[in-house]
């Protein structure tokens, strides 16, 4: 499958660009960036070639691969799919459900493959863990605490503009929702305040009678970092296994799930109709922190 990367950001360099260079199905194309200096540095690294027009580079390919903030991305990926070009987006796909739906629709009109970037969903102790946890059943709640400490000196993450503004509920939360649909299933209200250093604090009450609660931040100080997630039901309680993080592992499974996708195998459950889905919940947390009403899906 041919390539092109769009982004030189820190998650092109640790995770995008490594995986597809080392991926032996994939041939890296090219590197767009807005700043051409580090899309040739990025390209060079790789053995690829600078682009300095997107759509050269969408013209030039088979799938894209995004690694820029979510309202960039979503442009990109609505012109790559409508060029008939298959998706590899990382998470959120969106800041708008508006802009995600475009995105759904081009897809299925373009009959593109699409997944996305939710790292520990490729990470198979996990998905070991969820499959197993959904077969067992009768859960009653699930609990995320995701709290980073992104605002540190020497963290690449810290320099995001839209991290600063709203990282806790589109940066974190996605993650936290895509551990936990798979076993709770779909959600039909979601209630959410954010308080101070931009903790969030959302309720998503499931179809399934479930209800989950999630702790979310990249502002966290130091000391309260941390990463647990939960299930707790008739059974007892399932705790979210902690795993070594290998962002390229991770990404080479997600180009496999791609390519599979692309040769007419099934689609992934992590596909771009996932993204939305993950999409929809944290823009009516967003909304419901706005309004300070619950709001129904
Ligand atoms: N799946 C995961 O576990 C995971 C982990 C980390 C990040 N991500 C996702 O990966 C994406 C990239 O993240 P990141 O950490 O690299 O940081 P980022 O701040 O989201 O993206 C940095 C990149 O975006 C470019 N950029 C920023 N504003 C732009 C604009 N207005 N127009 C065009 N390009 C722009 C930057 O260019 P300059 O260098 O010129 O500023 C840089 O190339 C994000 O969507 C994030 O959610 C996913």
């Amino acid at each position: 499958m041919r390539f092109g990367l769009f982004g030189t950001g820190p998650w092109a360099h640790l995770a995008h660009a490594p995986a597809l260079a080392a991926h032996k199905d994939v041939e890296l194309v090219g590197v767009w960036g807005r700043n051409p200096a580090k899309a040739a540095a990025l390209a060079q690294e790789h053995g690829a070639t600078a682009y300095a027009d997107i759509d050269a580079l969408i013209a030039d390919v088979d799938a894209v691969a995004v690694a820029l903030p979510p309202d960039i991305q979503a442009d990109i990926a609505l012109r790559a799919a409508r060029a008939g070009k298959h998706l590899l987006l990382d998470k959120p796909v969106a800041f708008t459900t508006e802009a995600t739906d475009a995105i759904v629709s081009a897809a299925a009109e373009h009959d593109v493959a699409s997944v996305v970037f939710f790292t520990r969903r490729f990470m198979p102790a996990i998905q070991d863990f969820l499959d197993q946890v959904s077969a067992t059943g009768g859960w009653l709640e699930a609990r995320v605490d995701h709290l980073g400490s992104i605002f540190q000196d020497g963290n690449p993450f810290g320099e995001s503009v839209w991290r600063k503004e709203s990282g806790g509920l589109w940066d974190v939360g996605p993650h936290a929702v895509a551990l936990v649909l798979p076993v709770l299933g779909p959600v039909t209200q979601v209630t959410a305040l954010a308080g101070a250093r931009d903790m969030t604090h959302v309720l998503l009450r499931h179809e399934s009678g479930g209800i989950t609660t999630l702790t979310l931040t990249v502002d966290a100080p130091e000391k309260l970092e941390r990463e647990d997630a939960s299930f707790h039901g008739e059974s007892g309680i399932a705790v979210v296994p902690a795993v070594q993080w290998a962002p390229v592992d991770a990404f080479a499974r997600a180009v496999d799930a791609l390519i599979t996708a692309a040769a007419g195998g099934p689609a992934s459950p992590l596909d771009i109709r996932f993204g939305a889905q993950v999409g929809r919940i944290l823009a009516a947390a967003a909304e419901s922190i706005d309004t300070g009403r619950t709001i129904t899906l």
